[in-house]
C-alpha cells in the first residue's frame, strides 16, 4: 500500500490517501503539542513509538472485542487504518481527577473517582476543546442519540480492558481520550491510544509517564512512553510482515 495525497495534517499525525479509497495511512511524526499548540517541539523517536504503541493497543481491544479502525503496522511511523467519517468530539474517560477537571471544578487534585467521571468535548482548537453536553452533539448534528450512547458505551469498556491491562503492570490509567468515526453503518474507535492521549503513572511513586511531562516541562518524555512500552511488552524493534 502506498502513500498517495496528503489528506489532513494534524498536529503530531499525518494522513495519507491510498489507492483503496477505504483505506488511510496514518503516519506519526515527532511533533509534540500541548495547549492546543500553542508548544510544539520536534522528540526524537515518538512517532515510531507511538507507532508501535498503538498498534499493540489497538491489537489488545480487538482481542477483547473492541473493533477499531487499525489494519495494521506498515513501518515503524506508518499504520494502515479504515477510513473513517470522523464525528467531531473528544470523549474523555478519568478514573482520577487532575488537569482541566481541578481546574474547572475545583476538586482536589488526586481524588479517585467514583464511579469514574465522562466528559466530550469539542475538538476545536480555535475555540480551546470546549466541554459540550449530549445535547449540542444531537442539536448540532455532529452525532445522534445512537452514536452518542455506543461512545459512552465503548470508552468505558476501553477503561475497564485499559485500566486492568496498565494496572498489570505497575500503572494507573488516569484518564485519556478517544474519538471516533463512522464506517459504514458501523462506529468504529479510531485516532490513537499513546501516552500522548492520556495519563498514566506509576502504581507506587504515582510518578508521571504521559505527555505531562511534555506540558509541564519535566523532560523525559520519549523515555517514559518507552518505559511504558517495555512494561506492557509492546516491541519497539519489529518489522512489519
Ligand atoms: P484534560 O485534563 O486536559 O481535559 O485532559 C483529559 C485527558 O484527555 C488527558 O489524558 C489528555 C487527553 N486530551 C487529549 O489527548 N487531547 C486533548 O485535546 C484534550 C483536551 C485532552
Amino acid at each position: 500500500m502506498n502513500r498517495q495525497e496528503i489528506l489532513y495534517s494534524g498536529k503530531a499525525k499525518s494522513i495519507y490517501q491510498t489507492e483503496d479509497e477505504n483505506l488511510l495511512i496514518m503516519e506519526f511524526r515527532d511533533d509534540t503539542s500541548a495547549f492546543d499548540g500553542e508548544k510544539i517541539e520536534k522528540l526524537d523517536r515518538k512517532g515510531m513509538v507511538n507507532n508501535r504503541f498503538n498498534a499493540f493497543i489497538m491489537s489488545v481491544l480487538e482481542d477483547n472485542g473492541i473493533n477499531s479502525h487499525f489494519e495494521k503496522l506498515l513501518s515503524p511511523t506508518e499504520s494502515l487504518v479504515k477510513h473513517l467519517d470522523m464525528i467531531p468530539v473528544e470523549c474523555v474517560v478519568r478514573n482520577i481527577a487532575t488537569g482541566s477537571l481541578c481546574k474547572r471544578y475545583g476538586v482536589e487534585d488526586g481524588l479517585e473517582l467514583s464511579p469514574p467521571t465522562f466528559e466530550f468535548f469539542l475538538k476545536d482548537d480555535a475555540r480551546h476543546d470546549p466541554l459540550i453536553n449530549d445535547y449540542h452533539i444531537q442539536s448540532f448534528g455532529w452525532a445522534s442519540l445512537s452514536e452518542i450512547e455506543v461512545m459512552k458505551e465503548v470508552t468505558f469498556r476501553v477503561n475497564s480492558v485499559l485500566s486492568r491491562l496498565f494496572s498489570q503492570n505497575g500503572m494507573i490509567l488516569v484518564d485519556f481520550k478517544l474519538e471516533y468515526g463512522r464506517f459504514g453503518n458501523k462506529l468504529l474507535l479510531g485516532d490513537e491510544f499513546t501516552p500522548d492521549g492520556c495519563r498514566l503513572w506509576d502504581s507506587d511513586t504515582r510518578r508521571k509517564l504521559d505527555k505531562d511531562r511534555f506540558r509541564k516541562g519535566l523532560g523525559g518524555v520519549v523515555e517514559a512512553y518507552e518505559e511504558v512500552a517495555l512494561r506492557l511488552g509492546v516491541d519497539l524493534e519489529a518489522m512489519p510482515e
